[in-house]
């Protein structure tokens, strides 16, 4: 195996090049095979009938006249042995409900699925089950639930879970050192992730073995978690997730469609397709929850903040879940004392799953905002404010010194890019349209690490086999993976063939998430490469008679520094021989001692309407240190992706509970507003800043997906605030709630 600590890469030939996708032609030309696309030889087709009620008991469910209907080969539900699986835990972890289990908490849960021939057979027959209900007393807003006498979601009331709470120094005596004190509540909404391609298993048993295509983020994830439910070994589970459409976060782990998948085709001896439709993703697999956070922060004249604390209470739905946010309040900002506490109230309506850097959205709204009041109070710029407050430790980890920081740079760099000075001088405007700019900046928690092992063939003819078990969740992590082998190898893109995603035929990686998945499985990738071309050389050495440290490898072929002698890797004799060869990798611990953190700032200027509300993102910059650039087509891919859910969160999405009825009013792309082309600006600029970290990984790398998109709302919050001098503090700012805002307040210009 190879040395998994090589020398930093210096200059570069392909990595970090603006190049297309390997597979851009698959996926623009339609010929991408998605997993709601595959179609197999004899495959039945499932839909799920769910529970309309917002809470209720299922007293009789009624398969008759289903079963009767053309096409019809099987129905599943609670009464089958097979499926009493444990699934939603409740509070304590103690099981809280199985697969379909007949105490439905939400508009949404499962009652029973069919399969049958064709979709629309199934779906027929799916309404031709009839259901006995007992509805129950419901909540659906987090401040209901909180309320003595609130009608219970769970045995032992809406508190989802006990205070988390986090503390260091004094908080009390910081407030009394301050000189300036901000105390404020912030709400964000609900956020659905809605990826382009929903939720989808396919499921075929060839025997006891069960072969599962899955849209999914963590191939991995879903094979262990199929493995344990149906008590199988992981030989016998193979998941493959190649081609997928986005899943930001709801994707990472195991869904309930897909055991019910294979338990339908188990029961059928034929292979089921289950496909969620857009409806069923936005009420039964996962939300950024909404949140209450009450920040109060106590600052110096010179800038220097005293003290943090943070009470916050996120909305997590029918079952318990994580939904802590105070990670920034913790460790953002140099702070000796702070002080977060934390709790969660449960509501008749989907559990929340991650998205997009689940938690650090949410604070960084409240968290960024306060900033930015508290630079107002002392008269200090809002960027140079941050820059004061920087820290190069990690404050609540002992701490430890992160490898590399680049907040500062982020905040100077992204500055003088924006031109923020001069923005920032430049008039509100006094007639219908007022403007400002905003800034903000951000951390996020995780920046990869083991395991991970990357294995890289070589055929006799010099072209090269790229195995990974990583999933490509759209963002490029194949073409950025096959660039580290051509770099290291010195072979084209094209002569590349990339196995990936597949538990059959990849070796273990976590699911692509948290921003880990290049640095966790890119220095596999190199250490992989790295071991190859090591052996490459000893062929190269021992046919050319030569030291093999004199040797090097550039174009496919194999010379000796400074001399004469050379051989193509397809005229290696031993390689044609033995006709492959092998270079394994796996991921090196990171260090120890010390962390490390993706960093960002990111600037806003918007317009606001005075009279309609509306508000208009004229332009954003983007300053991320997330380590080295590996391609800086898919990087800035991610970057302007994660201002545009940015400006959702901001300005137009949350999910809408119909407080009467308990459903959900807007479970569909025409009222649940995600971002157009129409609502995003064409100014959006990507500053990369590259501290040269060669400390944390082999690739110097941090991971992109998630910081990309942490500050974007705040920024536009601060600079709705600039053109405004009012306060927005629950998100999104819909024209409506502008038009509130502005009524109240003194708007300023
Ligand atoms: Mo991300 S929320 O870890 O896919």
């Amino acid at each position: 195996m190879a040395e998994t600590t090589p020398k930093p890469w210096g200059e570069t030939t392909v990595v970090g090049k603006p190049l297309p996708r390997v597979d851009a032609y698959e996926r623009v030309s339609g010929t991408a095979v998605y997993t709601l696309d595959l179609l197999l030889p004899d495959m039945l087709h499932a839909a799920t009938l769910r529970c309309p009620h917002p809470h209720a008991r299922v007293k009789k469910v009624d398969f008759a006249k289903a079963l009767k209907m053309p096409g019809v080969r099987a129905v599943l539900s609670d009464a089958d042995p097979e499926a009493n699986i444990p699934w939603h835990s409740g509070p304590g972890g103690k099981p809280a409900s199985r697969l379909f289990d007949s105490h439905c908490r939400h508009e949404g849960e499962e009652v029973a699925v069919v399969a049958a021939e064709s979709p629309q057979q199934a779906w027929d027959a799916v309404r031709a089950i009839q259901v006995e209900y007992e509805t129950l007393p419901f909540v659906v807003s987090m401040e209901e639930a909180l309320k003595p006498g609130a009608p219970a979601v769970q045995e032992g009331g809406n508190l989802g879970s006990k205070p988390n709470v986090y503390s260091r120094g004094d908080v009390d005596k910081g407030f009394a050192e301050a000189d300036a004190l901000i105390e404020e509540t912030f709400t964000t909404s609900c956020e659905i992730q809605s990826p382009m391609e929903t939720f989808v298993s396919v499921a075929r048993w060839d025997g006891d073995n069960l072969m599962v295509w899955d849209s999914s983020q963590g191939p991995f994830a879903v094979q262990s978690g199929l493995a344990r439910l149906l008590d199988m070994p992981l030989n016998k589970v193979r998941v493959i997730s190649q081609f997928m459409g986005g899943g930001f976060g709801s994707k990472l782990d195991l869904s309930k469609h897909t055991v019910i998948a294979a338990l339908l085709a188990r029961k059928t001896a034929r292979p089921v397709k289950l496909a969620l439709s857009r409806e069923e993703s936005f009420l039964c697999v996962g939300n950024r929850p909404a949140h209450t956070m009450t920040l109060k922060a106590g600052v110096k004249k010179d800038g220097t903040l005293t003290a943090l604390q943070l009470t916050g209470t996120g909305e997590v739905g029918a079952y318990p879940g994580s939904t802590t946010v105070g990670g920034q309040v913790m460790e953002l900002y140099s702070c000796p004392n702070v002080r977060t506490e934390e709790t969660s109230a449960l509501i008749n309506a989907g559990q929340n799953r991650p998205m997009r850097a689940p938690g650090y959205v949410q604070c960084s709204w409240a968290l960024e905002q306060v900033l930015d009041a508290l630079a107002e109070k002392i008269g200090m710029d809002p960027v140079d404010l941050r820059i004061k407050n920087f820290i190069a430790v990690h404050q609540a980890q002992k701490g430890l010194p992160y490898t590399s920081a680049g907040l500062r740079e982020c905040l100077m760099e992204g500055a003088k890019a924006f031109g923020w000075k001069e923005a920032r001088a430049r008039a509100r405007g006094n007639g219908t349209w007022l403007r400002g700019v905003g800034v903000a900046g951000c951390l996020w928690g995780y920046a990869g690490g083991p395991p991970s092992t990357v294995i890289v063939g070589l055929n006799a003819d010099g072209s090269v086999i790229l195995n990974m078990g990583a999933a490509d969740i759209g963002t490029g992590t194949k073409t950025v993976m096959a660039m580290i082998v051509a770099e290291e190898l010195g072979v084209p893109l094209d002569r590349i063939r990339i196995e990936h995603a597949d538990t059959g035929t990849t070796l273990y990686s976590a699911p692509s998430g948290g921003s880990k998945t290049v640095p966790s499985d890119s220095p596999a990738v190199r250490a992989a490469a790295l071991d190859l071309k090591s052996k490459l050389l000893e062929l190269a050495a021992e046919q050319l008679k030569t030291p093999v440290e004199s040797l090097e490898l550039r174009g496919g072929e194999i010379s000796a520094r400074g001399g004469s002698q050379k051989v193509a890797i397809g005229n290696l004799a031993a390689l044609r021989q033995q006709q492959a060869l092998v270079g394994v990798g796996k991921r090196a611990p990171n260090p120890t001692g010390k962390t490390a953190r993706p960093f960002a700032a990111h600037f806003a200027e918007v317009e606001v309407n005075r009279y309609t509300g509306e508000i208009r993102v004229l332009r954003m910059v983007a300053a991320q240190d997330s380590g080295r650039v590996l391609n800086l087509l898919t990087y800035r891919n991610q970057v302007f992706g994660g201002l545009t859910m940015g400006i959702g969160f901001a300005l137009t999405e949350r999910r809408v509970m119909d407080q009467p009825t308990g459903k959900m009013a807007n479970a569909n792309w025409h009222d649940y507003k995600i971002p157009t082309a129409m609502d995003v600006p064409a100014e959006l600029t990507c500053v990369p800043v590259d501290m040269h970290d060669h400390e944390w990984n082999n690739t110097s790398t941090k991971g992109i997906g998630e910081p990309a998109t942490i500050p974007a709302a705040a920024a536009i919050a601060n600079a709705f605030y600039h053109a405004t001098g009012v306060r927005a503090r629950s998100a999104p700012m819909t024209p409506s709630a502008v038009i509130g805002l502005l009524s109240q307040g003194k708007v300023k210009g």
